[in-house]
């Protein structure tokens, strides 16, 4: 899914509130958390006066990120803080000391049904085996919940979640058990499930698919879908947060998946998530080429036109907002530049350390675990939970799972898939290091 290479902007709420009220453009400020993933919110309980959002404040006038972690560690809630502090602590002792077999991962992400209502051109769904079959029932959801006790879930994978009948229900129980919640969405089935209630179980982060700024350039990439309804719809929500109806603390971002096809909409991007009022942040991605078809990567040579366009918009822009807005569509871009990433070639295999497998797994709707989504041919599932009596606790120690992180720390390069990703962790190994004598000793 799109979290490699994302770059994104925030837009100011306060800031939004005043713009409305002098019907001008909100501005965009940088927004410095990587990704979705990342770009958690205050908490559930945010605005109340606990303990806990006085600790979360204080540590947020120390560092913002920092407190975003917390309340992401917490679920908004100092009873479970220490538990989770003491949880996390196992497995970032286990990644450090690189066990085979580490405690039960803090992160999960579900593909919680493989059905999908639109085609688009960029996404790698119908290069999959078996898709358009299965929503995952709500009780084998609810069993892995239960097994794996995460603090993170993330409902993402290559399907259109809202389809799912059951989401609201699975929404409700993570949020019961203070699990941070996520997911994408292509938006056509927002107003149905607004109707059912998804506006008081809106996820932590909701993420709004915009692969293009026109009707024209819109549904030429996303095959089957309808712009204005969608644009609609994705007005709707924000209208409901700004009324105040949605969950509180809800972070709605807008991804947009730059390709060939949507290269030239930066003017249209602009005005449009604007004009959405009530966005919290937009991340603009380059296609992968393992999900494109090579069609929808841009030769060098018409992303360099692009750059030239780009340099008169930014000189022209009045605000520095749009300046920035341009500047970030330039540097996206630009990575197609690099000879690594050039159209249709690969990039050098990466020898980088990869902490995923430790602490966290992607399930599929046909309950398949695998190390992370960018993993999904048949070689890379580490199990079916259900099969020959497995729970997810058999596959995250069983021996598939041992050999692939023993591949990793020795041989990632031979790791189909893994040998070209951009993942490295190298820092967050090195900070590890440095918190050593706080973390579990490793075992002999
Ligand atoms: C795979 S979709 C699944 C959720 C939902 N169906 C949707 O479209 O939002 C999640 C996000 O991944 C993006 N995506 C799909 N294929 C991609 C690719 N090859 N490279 C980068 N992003 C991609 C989509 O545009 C969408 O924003
Ligand atoms: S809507 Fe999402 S899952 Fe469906 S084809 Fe498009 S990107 Fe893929
Ligand atoms: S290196 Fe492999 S396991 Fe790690 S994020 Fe990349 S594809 Fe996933």
């Amino acid at each position: 899914m799109a979290s490699k290479n994302t770059s994104s902007y925030r837009v100011d709420a306060a800031e939004h509130r005043r713009a409305e009220t002098r019907d001008e453009r909100p501005s965009f400020r940088q927004f410095n958390l990587a990704d979705a993933e990342a770009s958690l919110s205050f908490g559930a309980a945010a605005g109340r006066f606990t303990a806990m959002n006085i600790l979360i404040a204080m540590v947020r006038r120390l560092d913002p990120s920092l407190a975003s972690w917390l309340v992401a560690l917490s679920g908004g809630r100092m009873s479970s803080l220490f538990a989770r502090l003491m949880r996390l602590r196992r497995v970032a002792g286990a990644m450090l000391a690189r066990d085979l077999t580490p405690p039960p991962p803090v992160k999960l992400q579900v593909e919680t049904t493989d059905v999908c209502n639109l085609r688009c051109v960029h996404c790698k769904r119908d290069k999959l085996d078996e898709m358009n079959t299965l929503t995952m029932p709500l009780e084998s959801f609810a069993r892995v919940v239960s097994d794996v006790a995460p603090l993170y879930v993330n409902m993402a994978g290559f399907g259109e979640p809202l389809i799912d009948r059951t989401m609201i229900s699975k929404l409700a129980l993570l949020h019961r058990r203070g699990i941070r919640t996520s997911f994408p969405t292509n938006g056509t089935y927002i107003r149905r499930l607004k109707r059912e209630g998804l506006a008081v179980e809106l996820p932590d982060v909701l993420q709004l698919s915009i692969d293009g700024a026109t009707k024209e350039s819109f549904e030429a990439i996303r095959k089957l879908g309808d712009f204005d309804k969608i644009i609609d719809n994705y007005r709707a929500i924000c209208a409901l947060r700004a009324e105040g109806k949605t969950r509180r603390g809800t972070v709605i971002r807008v991804l947009c998946a730059l390709q060939r096809g949507n290269l030239h909409d930066y003017r249209a991007m602009y005005r449009l998530i604007g004009s959405l009022r009530g966005i919290d942040s937009f991340g603009l991605v380059p296609v992968s080429f393992g999900g494109a078809n090579a069609a929808q990567m841009p030769a060098p040579e018409e992303v360099l036109a692009l750059h030239r366009e780009l340099d008169v918009a930014i000189a022209e822009a009045q605000e520095k907002a749009e300046k920035d807005f341009y500047r970030q569509w330039r540097d996206v871009s630009a990575q197609w530049l690099e000879p690594k990433n050039a159209n249709g070639r690969n990039p050098e295999p990466s020898r980088a350390p990869c902490t995923v497998p430790w602490f966290s797994a992607y399930i599929d709707a046909k309950k398949r675990v695998y190390p992370c989504c960018y993993l999904t041919g048949s070689q890379h599932v580490m199990g079916t939970l259900g099969e020959d009596g497995g729970g997810f606790g058999e596959i995250w120690t069983g021996a598939r799972y041992r050999a692939f992180r023993a591949e990793m720390i020795s041989a990632r390069p031979a790791l189909a898939g893994c040998r070209t990703c951009p993942r490295n962790d190298a820092r967050v190994l090195s900070t590890l290091e440095k918190l050593r004598p706080l973390l579990p000793r490793a075992k002999s």
